[in-house]
């Protein structure tokens, strides 16, 4: 019995009081927060350990909205320019040729990309005269898109302001690509990627950069820029889950300083049965 109140105690100390008074009032939570105090109290009294996991679990999920929509806020409001990348403009050259070295692109190819930003992988793509009939750009910043427009003009070239992960297209693609961006995405990149599976045909690929490393998540001190870290274990696991499988695990090269984990993965031919 006391060993198990001790080890209720450590649990709670994983997360002190304190620090999830400051993110509940953050979130506007005080109230569930001084309520999951007492039933902790309660609890640890008890010894209900496994109750206890249950009611932060709860919390978490409770929560989730609230920080997926904080998560959105800063790229909602996102002007297209060097912000984006680094504060100053980055090339998409790198990320473009590593495409084309997979031999993917040929003039019947059609492409999605997710969140193009202020479209530095598309002019590389244009500039270095890839192949391909069909290209469309999603993204959430308004300013973006209306950018995008502007600057963009070609028949096979078209942007839609929307949430890819809550998107319906009746359009599907053969390739995927995506920058910087699936790093942002809150919890994690598997609602996104489940929705671009939708969107792609059987054995169509993707390529999408990460930061890898030991798994951490995390929101920055604006407190709306949030960051997950991946080990490929991870990874791995997503793209099962999602209906795709690894092809490589390649490099992008951003600039100096900025050298990212470039994640090639293809969708799988077959519809795979999972066991539940
Ligand atoms: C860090 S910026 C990277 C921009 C660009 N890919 C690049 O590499 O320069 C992330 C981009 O993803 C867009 N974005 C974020 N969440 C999105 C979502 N759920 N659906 C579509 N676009 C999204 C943002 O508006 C922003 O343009």
């Amino acid at each position: 019995m006391e060993t198990s109140s001790k080890i209720a105690r450590s649990l709670l100390n994983l997360i002190p009081r304190k620090v999830r008074r400051f993110f509940a009032e953050f979130l506007g939570l005080v109230e569930v927060s001084k309520r999951l105090d007492k039933l902790e109290d309660e609890m640890v009294k008890k010894n209900d350990i496994g109750e206890l996991i249950e009611r932060i679990k709860l919390l978490e999920e409770a929560t989730q909205p609230l920080s997926k929509k904080r998560s959105q806020q800063r790229w909602i409001a996102a002007p297209p320019d060097g912000g984006l990348t680094w504060g100053r403009q980055v090339s998409g050259d790198d990320f473009i040729k590593k495409v084309i070295s997979y031999n993917v692109l040929n003039p019947k190819s059609t492409l999605l990309e997710i969140g193009p930003g202020y479209g530095r992988l598309l002019r590389s793509l244009l500039e270095q005269k890839a192949s391909f009939r069909r290209y469309t750009g999603v993204d959430i910043s308004i300013e973006n898109i209306e950018y995008l427009k502007e600057t963009f003009i070609d028949s096979r070239i078209s942007f839609l302001l929307e949430d890819f992960e809550n998107t319906a297209l009746e359009d599907t693609f053969d390739i995927a690509i995506s920058s910087l961006t699936f790093k942002h995405l809150y919890p994690s990149f598997e609602k996104m990627l489940s929705t671009i599976s939708q969107h792609l045909v059987r054995g169509g690929w993707i390529f999408f950069d990460l930061i890898e490393g030991t798994p951490r998540a995390y929101f920055e001190d604006d407190r709306i820029t949030f960051i997950r870290h991946y080990s490929r274990e991870e990874i791995d696991k997503i793209l099962r889950r999602t209906d795709f499988y690894i092809v490589a695990y390649d490099q992008v090269v951003h600039d100096d300083e900025h050298t990212r984990l470039l994640v090639v993965a293809k969708k799988t031919k077959r519809m795979v049965s999972r066991k539940h």
